[in-house]
Formats: C-alpha cells, structure tokens, sequence
C-alpha cells in the first residue's frame, strides 16, 4: 500500500484485538452511543464531545459516524471503533494528514472497564507501523491536557517525545477554565 486512500479498514493488532471502520448504520451508532453514555464521567474531563449536551442521543451519534464516513472519503480523518473480543471498547484515529510534511495527529479513548491492560498503546503502535512502514509517514503527534497522565504515559510508552507544554492553550467549554496541553511527536527515524 502505498496511498491513504487504500488504508485498511480492519486492523488485526492481536488476536482478540481488531480496529474496525464504522459503518454509519444506526445500529453502530446505537452501540457507540452506549458506550459513551456508560464512560460520561470518565471521558468528559478530556474530551468535551461527551458532554450530554454535546452527544444527547444515538441520533448525535449517527451524524459522528456519518461524517467519519465521509472524512474517511475525503481522507481527512481515519477513525476507528477499538474491539476487543469483539465488543467495542473504545476508538482511535488519526487526523490533521499533512501530505507535504507527511505528519498527522493520534487521538484514541478507551471504556474505563478496558484500561490498563495496554489495549490503546498496541493500538497505537499497530497504526503507527502502517503510517511509518507503509504510506512513508515522517511524524506522528500525540496532544493531550496537561492533566492528562494516563494520556501522557501512552505517548510515553509508546516512544514519542515531549516537544511542547501549550500554557493555558484551549478553553473548556463545560467548566470554562483554560486548560495546558502537552504536545508528543514521533518521527519514523526515532
Ligand atoms: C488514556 C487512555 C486511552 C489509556 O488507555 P490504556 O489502554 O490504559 O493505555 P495503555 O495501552 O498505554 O495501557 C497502559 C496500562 O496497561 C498496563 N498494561 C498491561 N498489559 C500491558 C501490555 N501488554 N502492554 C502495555 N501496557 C500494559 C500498563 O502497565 C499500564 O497500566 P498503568 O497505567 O497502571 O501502569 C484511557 O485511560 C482513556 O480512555 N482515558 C480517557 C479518555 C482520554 O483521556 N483520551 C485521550 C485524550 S488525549
């Protein structure tokens, strides 16, 4: 494979453990949906799109799934459903693909009931070998809030070095603090 647009839609990290392309069906969106619903309090420090005013109903979750299939076309955004054991644990994708500089950006969160057992890290590692390996990607960053430190010991883990602290960079909506963020980069020769 040598161009995004080939990219796999299914990702075999280990057995028992797949990342898979989303269809936009209701069906998927109703499980996702659930998912969020059931790690509200876990993720919403973090990530605001889970904020029940955000993510109100499977509908909201519909039009995420909807507009992933579409970035995913327009290639974008390549965003997964995390599955283990084939359940849906969480998701993880990549976005901000620069083709000039050959660099993009990790995002992932995980069901609070799957973490610590390395799940994101293998899955991080698995995307990463394709975008090094096989597209010829150069830089990959990892972002998250300062606070973050289970966040932070992924990139860690994972080999990518702290570049930037971003002071008092993004407000957060819900409570309307301005908050840090660090910034983690690995390059292919790393
Ligand atoms: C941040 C987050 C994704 C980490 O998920 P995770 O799967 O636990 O992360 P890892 O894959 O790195 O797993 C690490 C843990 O698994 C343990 N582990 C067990 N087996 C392992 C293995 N084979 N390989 C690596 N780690 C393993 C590690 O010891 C570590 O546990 P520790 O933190 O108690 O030391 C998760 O906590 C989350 O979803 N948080 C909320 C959302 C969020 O913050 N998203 C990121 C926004 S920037």
């Amino acid at each position: 494979m040598k161009e995004l647009k080939d990219f796999p839609k299914l990702i075999k990290v280990q057995d028992g453990l797949e990342l898979r392309f989303t269809e936009p069906i209701f069906e998927n969106a109703k499980e996702l949906f659930s998912l969020v619903v059931k790690n509200r309090n876990h993720l919403l420090p973090y990530l605001e799109w889970s904020h029940e005013t955000n993510t109100k109903t499977a509908e909201d979750t519909f039009r995420f799934l909807d507009k992933t299939a579409n970035e995913w076309e327009s290639q974008t955004k390549f965003d997964f459903g995390i599955f283990h054991d084939n359940n849906i644990v969480g998701r993880i994708g990549f976005f901000k693909v620069d083709l000039k500089t050959k660099s993009c950006e990790l995002g992932y969160w995980l069901d609070k009931g799957s973490v610590g057992k390395g799940i994101v890290s293998k899955c991080v590692r698995a995307i990463e070998k394709i975008l090094f390996e096989q597209l010829g990607f150069n830089r990959i960053v990892i972002k998250c809030d300062k606070n973050n430190i289970e966040s932070a010991k992924v990139a860690l883990r994972c080999g990518y070095k702290q570049e930037a602290e971003l002071r008092e960079c993004r407000l957060r909506v819900f409570n309307n603090t301005l908050t840090t963020d660090l910034v983690f980069a690995k390059l292919k020769s790393d």
